[in-house]
């Protein structure tokens, strides 16, 4: 009978979306399931019996603002286990640090023993409303307005799947860069607001060009470059979002002034916009369209670098690759 009941413990845990890994006491792996597989890319034999920092994070256990890496190996060192706790995860299996909201928890064999420790990681991205609880309580300014730039996102999302996720993602981006240029917290936060909103002008662009596989009729592009000045528009309306305003519509300047709207110039472009730039071409570069598939991450990097005093602030550029390197390419 226990037996079968393992079987089928088994079994659950193995169709779960949400990976589950369990160390014991030392920090061993004893137990993944599937969707660490999947989401790691490797087989489970490769994992199990290691110890954890050694197999996903190359033996460093603390990040450079010496947090730790792994939730699992803080609940096990710390005692404290965690609960919808929001993390950046990136191991040494990830190209790109991914989001999760964690659950750790103590657990014990029927007698009462302590056996180890158990982390559940959910996938942010398939938990919209988790999501959007988790981004709130980490805002730390202006959360009770978050609705409403949340509904923006919705909005955008509903005419462009693309979009959708590649607001949020630039968002990510943003916050990191913000946050890596010792920008203040309200500033970060405030270029975490402005990537979720950016391309809220597209609203006004018909849906034939937004999605227009090939190359934009003169015409067209016109009309796509009008963009900024409608999200600017839309965003003036609401008094709260006033910061956001001049950032959007100077998303898509040029450093050495070839860009539009205006044809801003350096420091003439917002310090944001600046970010935004670089955060977007990122994430374009390296997702998947209907036209292409995504370029590896290296490649992005030697493009944004190749772009850097032209399209981009070199600076920012910098300190983005930065970032990205300190997630171990
Ligand atoms: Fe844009």
């Amino acid at each position: 009978m226990e037996s079968m009941e393992h079987g089928m413990a088994q079994l659950i845990l193995d169709s779960l979306p949400s990976p589950v890994l369990m160390s014991d006491l030392h920090g061993r792996l004893i137990f993944v399931n599937r969707a660490v597989e999947d989401d790691l890319g490797v087989e489970r034999g490769e994992l199990l019996g290691r110890p954890l920092i050694e197999a996903l994070y190359q033996g460093r256990k603390f990040d450079r603002r010496g947090k730790y890496r792994s939730a699992l190996m803080e609940t096990l060192e710390t005692g404290r286990s965690f609960n919808a706790r929001f993390m950046e995860v990136k191991t040494v299996f990830h190209q790109l640090p991914r989001f999760f909201l964690v659950d750790t928890f103590f657990v014990h064999s029927s007698g009462g023993q302590l056996l180890g420790a158990c982390a559940v990681y959910h996938d942010i991205f398939r938990h919209r409303e988790l999501l959007k609880r988790a981004v709130m309580s980490r805002l730390t300014t202006i959360s009770e307005q978050f609705e409403t730039i949340y509904a923006f996102a919705e909005a955008i999302g509903a005419r462009d799947l693309y979009t959708m996720g590649h607001s949020e993602k630039v968002a990510e981006y943003a916050r990191l860069i913000a946050e890596a240029l010792g920008l203040q917290e309200k500033e970060v936060d405030l270029a975490y607001i402005c990537g979720i909103v950016h391309d809220v002008g597209k609203i006004g662009v018909p849906e034939n060009i937004l999605n227009k596989p090939g190359p934009l009729l003169p015409e067209e592009f016109v009309q796509i470059t009008c963009h900024p000045d409608k999200g600017a528009a839309i965003l003036s309306h609401i008094s709260w979002l006033e910061q956001v305003v001049p950032v959007v519509l100077a998303h898509h300047e040029r450093y050495d002034g070839r860009g539009y709207p205006r044809g801003l110039k350096g420091e003439e472009i917002p310090l944001l916009s600046r970010i935004l730039s670089v955060a977007d071409a990122f994430d374009a570069m390296t997702s998947d369209r209907s036209y292409r598939r995504a370029l590896p991450v290296p490649v992005a990097i030697n493009e944004l670098k190749r772009n850097a005093g032209t399209q981009f602030d070199p600076r920012i550029v910098e300190v983005f690759v930065q970032v990205l390197l300190e997630y171990q390419f």
